[in-house]
């Protein structure tokens, strides 16, 4: 029998959560032979919820779940922990201006960057969901100095998989059939999805689609508003299931490997690599082993494309300009 695993999600009892965590108990993220604790935090006032989500999680009697803690601490969430989910933050109220927002959720994460360094274990794999996703992993990383910063990312995986089920559905091909996608940038509408290097059975998708049109005024505006139309469809109500089953897919590719011949999108810390300065934490193509990522080098980028990432780039710099008060 393998050793449990520690895993410390936030924001357990929201809408992400209600999905995420019965998934992960039932083994979807790490295997069904790997044993699992659970250590959940949430706000205070959240605790009547946090009962309920218990008393489920007892119900289904979960085989791999061998403990579920629940805590409005971070230093207990976090203790030891081996992964990290941070889904938790703040919503952005109504007239809440992105500026606000990044405002309001900036103690949270300098908290539990500053929790994650005190108590985590020093490989945790830190996922940051919490919106602004990029922005946040930036502040949560500033304030763990004694964790390794490839130990954190940002999920664009949501969006990499909308990118790939637009081509499928497109070409009438299966997901699984298409390599190669992008999406490059901050998890905002300013985000690039980019297919060029998108492969089916080693033909190029750009040319089996063969509808420029298509890609420049249909794909590219769907993936990158995908998120509040289906806010609209669900009266008010996120995507909360699709970003739950891209948390897992996210962690599944770092933890046990990306593809053979393909790779997949992740928010990470920039090194330079296509002319993105260091120092931001930015959606590249990665391939992943042993539990590391690696930045995928030498894809041909056109101006078009140039120009397109470094307009994500610089709203990212602009994010990071407006919380940097709060990084002393
Ligand atoms: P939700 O509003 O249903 O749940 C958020 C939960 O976080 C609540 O239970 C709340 O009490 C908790 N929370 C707030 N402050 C906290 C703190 N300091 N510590 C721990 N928990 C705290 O929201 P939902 O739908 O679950 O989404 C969570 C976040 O994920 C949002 O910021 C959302 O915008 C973001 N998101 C990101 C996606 C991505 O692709 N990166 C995709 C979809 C959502």
């Amino acid at each position: 029998m393998k050793s449990p695993i520690r895993i410390s999600v936030t924001g357990a009892t929201g809408q992400i959560c209600y999905s995420l965590l019965f998934r992960i108990a039932a083994g979807d993220m790490l295997g069904k032979d790997q044993p699992i604790i659970l250590q959940l935090l949430d706000i205070p006032n959240a605790r009547p919820l946090f009962d309920g989500l218990v008393m489920e999680m007892q119900d289904c009697a979960f085989p791999l779940l061998t403990e579920l803690i629940t805590t409005d601490d971070p230093l207990v969430a976090f203790q030891d922990a081996d992964i990290a989910l941070l889904v938790g933050a703040r919503p952005r109220g109504e007239n809440m201006e992105r500026k606000d927002l990044l405002e309001a959720n900036g103690p949270i994460f300098i908290e539990q960057g500053k929790a994650l360094n005190a108590v985590a274990n020093k490989h945790v794999k830190v996922l940051v969901v919490g919106n602004p996703a990029n922005t946040n992993a930036y502040i949560t990383l500033n304030n763990a100095p004694s964790l390794n910063p490839e130990n954190f990312s940002a999920m664009l995986r949501l969006d990499h998989n909308r990118a790939l089920s637009q081509v499928a559905q497109k070409l009438s091909r299966p997901v699984t059939s298409i390599k190669k996608m992008v999406v490059w940038g901050n998890h905002s509408n300013t985000q690039y999805p980019d297919l060029n290097h998108a492969e089916i059975d080693n033909q190029s998708v750009r040319s089996l689609i063969a509808d420029n049109d298509w890609i420049d005024n249909s794909f590219v505006p769907t993936v990158q508003k995908r998120g509040m139309a289906i806010i609209e469809a669900r009266h008010g109500r996120s995507s909360a299931a699709s970003a739950a089953n891209a948390i897992i897919n996210h962690m599944q590719d770092w933890i046990f490997g990306t593809r053979k011949n393909d790779w997949t999108s992740m928010g990470i810390l920039s090194d330079g690599s296509y002319g993105i300065p260091e120092g931001v934490i930015y959606s590249f193509p990665v391939t992943c082993q042993n539990g590391s990522y690696k930045i995928v080098q030498g894809l041909n980028l056109s101006d078009y494309d140039r120009n397109k990432m470094q307009k994500s780039y610089e709203e990212l710099i602009a994010e990071q300009n407006a919380i940097k008060h709060l990084l002393v």
